[in-house]
Order: structure tokens, then C-alpha cells, then sequence
């Protein structure tokens, strides 16, 4: 049965097979396309699962054919998207030596142009248990255009901006889907919304569309939405229709959806930005010197050890949520001093014996978007940090 199971707006989910449902798609209607399709893997092999040794078997859709069959199928699918796209219009397919090959074989021989092929190292890899192979800990992510000649879209500065000011590069190391983003339930090959984060800014921009035709619980819908894109989804198994439906509904509840975005974002490459509440009278002398410290307590204070710490490239000082400034940390690190030496600089540090200082260049102010919510606070040394993205405005 072909139906469309969704009540919101901005999220189509067609429940069927791909092969038949891409047709009913207007040509030239969607932005990019994201496509998670049967890697053709569950044959038996082992793997490992929360420390235990499992069988191989995401499912039927997931068994292997014969290699024509593999081909055929990758062959149709590939085919039938093309032609949804625009003309600057990307697809992104992720797989492993499975079916990747074969995807670009198909990808080559329909006209697509192939603009990079992303390597997705997975930070925590489960460990192979065999021991006859190195660990398997990465995905591969073709990403291609329409045409070999009409120019597609990508969003060059954002990934530069995501990437500390560098020019992103073709390895990205993102962690795999996390228990975070299961609590409506699960799919054997969820991918993390982290992923489709970078695909979906890289590609498309606000109000865009974005199709999946192998949706599974719609990981890319979900990220698409919180992103303020829209999705069309297909999928075939009732079972993934109705927990994408329960990924949707709960990202209607602001908080949730504030949640989820504040976690999709969070990102091992992405460099930080460490907030500190100054106080006014202090305020002239930290511009001036290009020191910002916060109390430490002693030298493994729990400031020192919070999570994102150790990419912190930025500094923003501000008084009470005013008067807002951010600059470039100036060495990586930060240095442990003491109270006197502080107070020999001519600040009142008189809270700790102990500060970690952090230093910059103060004539080099850097330009921000966005100012995030700032901790209002009586008291110097009110640090906290978040992720770049958060400052640049990402849209
Ligand atoms: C690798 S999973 C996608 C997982 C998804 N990226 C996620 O994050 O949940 C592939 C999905 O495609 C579905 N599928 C396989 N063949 C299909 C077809 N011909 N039409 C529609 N869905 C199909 C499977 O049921 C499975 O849920």
C-alpha cells in the first residue's frame, strides 16, 4: 500500500518501495538527496554489539543478491533520482566496499558528476572480533552532482567555518549513532544526526528540500526539520514509517528540538568557544592585557575537564551579557597561575588560589553573527563553552 504518513507539513514520508514511489516525484523539485541504501552486507558474518559477538543481519532488505542483482537495483534507484534534482542539486549515498563500488560504477554510467568521496571514521568503532582484519571503523560517502556541467551548490564558508577558519577536508571523524537519538526506538543501521548535520549545511540551504529514498527511521527528516529544511521520505518497512512519525512528533516539543540541536552540533572537529563573565571594573584590563582567566580551584578543577575544552580556538568576554567581545585564542592551552600573579597583573583575583588563563591577541576582535545566551553573573569567572557554530549564524 502507498500512502503518505505525516501530519506535518514540512515532513512527507511515503510508505513503499522506492522503485515505484520516486516516480510520482515532480522533476527538478528537490535540493539534495540523501540515500542510505542496503548495503547488501547481512550474509552471515559476525560482529560485535554492546561487547558481545553477534550474526550479521540488519534485516531481509539487507541480504545480499547476486552481483547483477546488486547492480540492477542500485542502477534503477540511482536513475529514478536524478532527474528529481535541480540542476545545481547534489546526491549524497553512503555505503562500504559492499556496494560503494558499484554505486560509482552506476553513478559514472548515468551522467552524474562526482564531486568528493567522504570518509566517515567512526571515533568509537566496535572492536573486530575476529582479529583477522584491521577494525573496520569507516564508511565511505560519495557525493555527486547532476551534471557534469551546470555548477551545484556548497556552502564552502560554513564548512570553513565549522572547521576553525581551515578549509574542511574530505575525512571527517564523527562518532556513530549515539543512545541520545533512540528514544523512540531503534533501527539496525540508524545513521546519527551528526552526520546529516554536515550534509545538509554543506548542501542546501534554508527552506530547501531534501529526499531520502531508503528513509529507516528518518534520521535525515529529523535534521533536515531541525534545520529548517523541509524532507520527502520513502520507506518501505510499516515498523520504520511509524518510528520516524514518533522522531517527528517528538521534535514538536521545542525543549526536545532545542535539545537535539544543541547535541547534533556537537562535534569532535568543531572548535569551541569559551564564554567568560567578566567583571566591569575588570573588563578594560583583560582587553588590554589579552588575558581572560577563570578560577580553577585547584590545578584539576572541574572547569578545566568540561566537555569541549580541549577545542577551544575562541574567547568571547562579556559584562553581564553586554558589551560582548570574541577573539582567536592565541596559543592552544591555557596556563595555571596563581592568585599573586594574577594580582600582580592588576586584577582582584580573590576567589581561588588557583586560575586558568587563557590568552589572546587584543587588537584582532573577531566579527559574530549571533550572540548566544550569556550567563548574567555578579561574579568574574562565569565560563561555559559552546561549539563556533552557535557565533557564526549558521543558517
Ligand atoms: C540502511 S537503512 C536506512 C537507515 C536510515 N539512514 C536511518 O538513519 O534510519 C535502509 C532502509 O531502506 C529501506 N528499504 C530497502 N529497500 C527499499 C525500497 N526498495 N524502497 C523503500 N525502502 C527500502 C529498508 O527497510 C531500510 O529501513
Amino acid at each position: 500500500m502507498i500512502t503518505s504518513q505525516s501530519s506535518f507539513p514540512d515532513f512527507t514520508l511515503y510508505h513503499g518501495d522506492c522503485m515505484e514511489l520516486l516516480k510520482t516525484i515532480p522533476d527538478n523539485s528537490v535540493n539534495a538527496i540523501f540515500a542510505d541504501p542496503p548495503y547488501f552486507l547481512s550474509n552471515g558474518g559476525i560482529s560485535c554489539q554492546s561487547g558481545k559477538q553477534v550474526c550479521v543481519d540488519k534485516g531481509d532488505w539487507d541480504k545480499g543478491g547476486t552481483p547483477e542483482h546488486i547492480y540492477n537495483f542500485n542502477k534503477q534507484w540511482l536513475s529514478l533520482c536524478r532527474s528529481k534534482l535541480t540542476d545545481d542539486g547534489t546526491i549524497w549515498i553512503s555505503g562500504t566496499h559492499h556496494n560503494i563500488h558499484v554505486v560509482m560504477r552506476c553513478l559514472q554510467e548515468l551522467g552524474y558528476k562526482i564531486l568528493n568521496t567522504i570518509t566517515w571514521q567512526k571515533t568509537d568503532p566496535p572492536p573486530n572480533l575476529s582479529c583477522r582484519y584491521f577494525n573496520f571503523s569507516t564508511e565511505l560517502i560519495i557525493w555527486a552532482r547532476k551534471s557534469e556541467k551546470r555548477p551545484h551548490k556548497f556552502n564552502y564558508e560554513v564548512m570553513k567555518q565549522l572547521n576553525g577558519d581551515k578549509q574542511m577536508t574530505d575525512v571527517w571523524r564523527i562518532p556513530a549513532v549515539g543512545r541520545w537519538e533512540k528514544n523512540c526506538g531503534k533501527h539496525p543501521t540508524q545513521k546519527t544526526l551528526r552526520l546529516l548535520y554536515r550534509i545538509i549545511l554543506a548542501s542546501t540551504d534554508k527552506g530547501d528540500t531534501i529526499l531520502d529514498p531508503f528513509a529507516g527511521s528518518s534520521t535525515t527528516g529529523i535534521a533536515a526539520n531541525l534545520l529548517g529544511r523541509k524532507f520527502i521520505g520513502i520507506e518501505q518497512d510499516a515498523q520504520f514509517v511509524a518510528l520516524s512519525q514518533r522522531r517527528r512528533e517528538e521534535i514538536d516539543d521545542p525543549e526536545t528540538a532545542a535539545r537535539l540541536l544543541k547535541k547534533m552540533r556537537e562535534n569532535s572537529q568543531e572548535q569551541t568557544v569559551l564564554i567568560n563573565h567578566a567583571r566591569t571594573s575588570d573588563v578594560q584590563l583583560v582587553l588590554r592585557t589579552g588575558i581572560c582567566y577563570m578560577r580553577a580551584g585547584d590545578s584539576k578543577g572541574s572547569l578545566l575537564v568540561k566537555q569541549g575544552f580541549e577545542n577551544m580556538a575562541f574567547v568571547l568576554i562579556h559584562t553581564n551579557g553586554d558589551n560582548a567581545h570574541l577573539f582567536k585564542v592565541a596559543k592552544k592551552g591555557f596556563q595555571i597561575w596563581t592568585a599573586e600573579q594574577l594580582q600582580q597583573m592588576g586584577f582582584s583575583a580573590e576567589h581561588a588560589p588557583y586560575y586558568a588563563v587563557v590568552r589572546f591577541d587584543p587588537n584582532k576582535e573577531v566579527p559574530f553573527d549571533k550572540l548566544p545566551k550569556l550567563k548574567k553573573g555578579r561574579q568574574t569567572n562565569v565560563a561555559d563553552i559552546q561549539p563556533i557554530s552557535e557565533f557564526i549564524g549558521i543558517k
